[in-house]
């Protein structure tokens, strides 16, 4: 095998042709996203205004102590080494004295705390740490894709779960298979729900936990919108349930709750033995979470709980804006629980979500994500993230309408 030189790929453009990639490349699909978003680019170059409801990237400012404390800590020089590959101390105290008060659950800080460059880092890692090639995964479906991507890069495969409209998209664990059952080394929940909207009450947690012990299952729950609910509905950890922390792992992210997705920090808390293995797969790839961030996000732990509950009534308020416009144009959509996103059915007259994913950005400049990036049962829908004003998303709608875009 010859390795061209820099210039020589650069100019073939296409690295395939001179050299052989990992076939794990081949287990997962290109993230959509980032197609999408170079669609999107070459729109704004051109100058057209993109209302941009793809990504779930919070719109709202991350909180002004963190912002002050970073501002002290890239003045502090014990901040420019190498971070604890643990974690800074402060830091995952805080996250469990967080868990203590928001849930009213112990957690140890030093050896059930581990502190993460984001949730989706950990989970990928995660997969590499538990799943052996041919290994298999339940995975709810339609799913924040690196539920199932982490499994596919470790050459597992993973059993879709299907998260139906007609079952307010909470899975029915009694249709799983006992073959599945027994197979199966991970379980992923997710709720408030990615993308669907979908909140679920104490007894589906309870349900769940016991069938994981009884099958000694791994069960991952992924609890990035605990904070964002509506309602008054105030969502549980799955530490709350009995007997859970000797067969759970929960992974929380600073991103939505603070809005601090550009940031890059979050963390796992529970069982020990899993948070340990996960912490070699760590060891062996990264130095960890910056030491200035890390410091910095000590402060977001103390901030009040009526501080997510105004950011709650934002995305409600948005969520109830969208909703009427969009009954409006023929949709009649059950409304979110909590998380960021409307899920919406697509027209009959498409093929595809990706088709009316493609009409919305060219034909009304609005950006959204197509279900089928979220797995089998995504598709027939598109995701709406509920990250710009009420007067924006009342745009967007009005957009939709000029060009047509309804609901038949
Ligand atoms: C369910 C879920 N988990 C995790 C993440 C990613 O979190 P982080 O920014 O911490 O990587 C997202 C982002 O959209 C998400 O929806």
């Amino acid at each position: 095998m010859t390795i061209k030189s820099e210039k020589e790929a650069n100019e073939t453009g296409n690295v395939k042709s001179f050299l052989k990639l990992a076939d794990r490349l081949s287990y997962v699909p290109s993230y959509i996203f980032a197609k999408l978003d170079k669609e999107k680019q070459a729109l704004q170059n051109k100058g057209i205004d993109v209302i941009d409801l793809s990504l779930g990237s919070p719109d709202l400012p991350s909180p002004k102590v963190v912002v002050d404390e970073c501002v002290r800590a890239v003045q502090d020089p014990t901040n420019y080494r190498y971070p604890p590959f643990w974690g800074q101390k402060q830091f995952k105290e805080a996250a469990a004295a967080w868990m203590n008060k928001r849930f009213s659950i112990q957690i140890d800080a030093e050896h059930e705390i581990l502190p993460l460059s984001g949730s989706k880092e950990g989970i990928t890692h995660l997969a590499f740490a538990i799943i052996n090639p041919g290994d298999l995964s339940i995975v709810p479906s339609p799913y924040y894709p690196v539920h199932a991507r982490g499994t596919l890069l470790a050459g597992g495969t993973v059993y879709e779960l299907p998260l139906l409209e007609k079952n307010k998209f909470i899975p029915d664990l009694d249709s799983i298979p006992q073959s599945v059952l027994d197979k199966a080394k991970l379980f992923f929940i997710s709720f408030p729900n990615n993308p669907t909207g979908a909140i679920c009450d104490f007894e589906f947690l309870e349900k769940l936990t016991n069938l994981c012990i009884k099958n000694q299952i791994l069960l991952i729950s992924d609890l990035a919108y605990s904070e964002i609910t509506f309602d008054g509905f105030t969502a549980s950890s799955i530490f709350q349930v009995k007997g859970a922390k000797d067969i759970a792992i929960e992974f929380h992210t600073l991103s939505k709750t603070y809005s601090m997705a550009g940031w890059r920090i979050a963390f796992v808390a529970g069982n020990r033995k899993i948070i340990e293995a996960l912490y070699e797969i760590k060891t062996n790839t990264d130095y960890g979470v910056c030491n200035i961030v890390q410091a910095s996000s000590i402060k977001a732990f103390s901030i009040p709980s009526s501080e997510h509950k105004k950011n709650s009534m934002i995305y409600q308020e948005r969520r109830d804006v969208i909703l009427e416009e969009l009954k409006g144009l023929g949709w009649n959509i059950l409304k979110p629980g909590g998380a960021m996103y409307i899920w919406l059915p697509v027209p009959k007259k498409y093929k595809s979500s990706l088709e009316f994913s493609y009409d919305l950005l060219h034909t009304a400049h609005v950006a959204t994500i197509p279900g089928s990036s979220f797995g089998t049962y995504g598709e027939g829908y598109v995701r709406i993230a509920l990250v710009d004003k009420k007067e924006r998303l009342r745009e967007a709608a009005l957009r939709m309408k000029t060009a047509g875009l309804v609901y038949q």
